[in-house]
């Protein structure tokens, strides 16, 4: 994702779409997306209607201040192809495709989507979540350079992975995978969400978790209660030190004996061009969480 196109997605809250107490919230809440669920937050008897209230919600949102995604049920299940359609009418920022395994999943959700409506803007998000999915990431993630394809966004579903696989929740087992998901996502500029924290009463332990993300890499992560927001938009944003070590680098290199160097000193270390360049990246993502 290239700095001019930046939007962050450092706090992406689930909400199930029956819950109308969590839906009435969104307008108020500082996450950066959330994400209205009809699949495994909704029961199968609340399908339908929950389909009918997502639809109304889309409509109501006051200003786009958070992105707006909805996940539907899987294309082949019952629901599936009817969610996709009447979701995308109500043009939400993204759909977001439980269960998927394959490049072929993403194309055909795709397909339908440019079929039915004119509109381009619905973009697709893939929940990577089965063992089929993580050994075709780097074919999934390959659309991501299509623009036609959609595919903007990977969201780690973390539970759904120790439950087909059998591996203990503990998030050392679950670390080549998501590491896996986060090298993928950059081949296909995709951004990449890390999965969520059952425990959500455990704020610290919350807190370390996100700050563990940012270090691997992910651009957010998946949230269940609006409690979980505030740590997680302080752990994916630039810290003060990041910043202060980027404007420097930024200065040093706008100095005049500096001037066409490609690599210079700064406080005992090497500082090359690239690190200039990520420095500029973290300065305007900075300024646009800012504003
Ligand atoms: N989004 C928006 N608001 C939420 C919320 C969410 N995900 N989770 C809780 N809230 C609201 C509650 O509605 C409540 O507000 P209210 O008193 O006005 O109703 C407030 O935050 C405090 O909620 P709390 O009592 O602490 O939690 P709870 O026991 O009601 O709910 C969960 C706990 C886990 C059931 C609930 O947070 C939830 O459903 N999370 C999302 C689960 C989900 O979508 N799973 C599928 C994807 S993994
Ligand atoms: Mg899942």
């Amino acid at each position: 994702m290239t700095v001019d196109t930046y939007r962050p997605r450092r706090s992406v809250l689930y909400m199930p779409a029956s819950n109308e107490r969590a839906l009435a919230k969104i307008g108020s809440l500082a996450c950066d997306a959330v994400i209205i669920d009809l699949e495994d937050g909704v029961a199968p008897a609340g399908k339908v209607l929950a389909r009918d209230r997502v639809a109304d919600v889309l409509a109501a949102r006051p200003e786009r201040r958070c992105e707006m995604v909805v996940r539907i049920n899987p294309l082949a299940s019952e629901w599936g192809i009817d969610d996709l359609l009447a979701v995308a009418k109500a043009e939400p920022d993204g759909i977001l495709l439980p269960k998927i395994g394959t490049p072929r999943d993403i194309l055909e959700a795709g397909d339908l989507l440019d079929d039915n409506f004119a509109l381009d803007t619905v973009k697709l998000w893939a929940m990577i979540e089965t063992p089929k999915a993580l050994l075709n990431i780097g074919a999934i993630a390959e659309l991501g350079r299509d623009p036609a394809s959609r595919l903007a966004c990977f969201v780690a579903g973390t539970n759904d992975l120790v439950k087909a696989t059998g591996i203990s929740t503990d998030r050392r087992y679950l670390m080549p995978w998501l590491l896996q998901l986060v090298l993928a996502a950059r081949v296909g500029g995709l951004d990449v969400i890390d999965g969520v924290a059952n425990d959500f009463r455990d704020l610290d332990g919350f807190a370390r978790e996100c700050v563990e993300a940012a270090a691997m890499g992910f651009d957010g992560k998946s949230l269940i209660h609006p409690n979980q927001i505030e740590p997680a938009n302080r752990a994916f944003a630039p810290s003060p030190e990041a910043l202060a070590r980027a404007r420097a680098i930024r200065d040093a290199f706008a100095r005049p004996e500096n001037a066409g160097k490609s690599v210079i000193a700064l406080d005992g270390r090497m500082v090359e061009r690239l690190h200039l360049a990520e420095a500029e990246k973290l300065l305007a993502k900075a300024a646009i969480i800012g504003a």
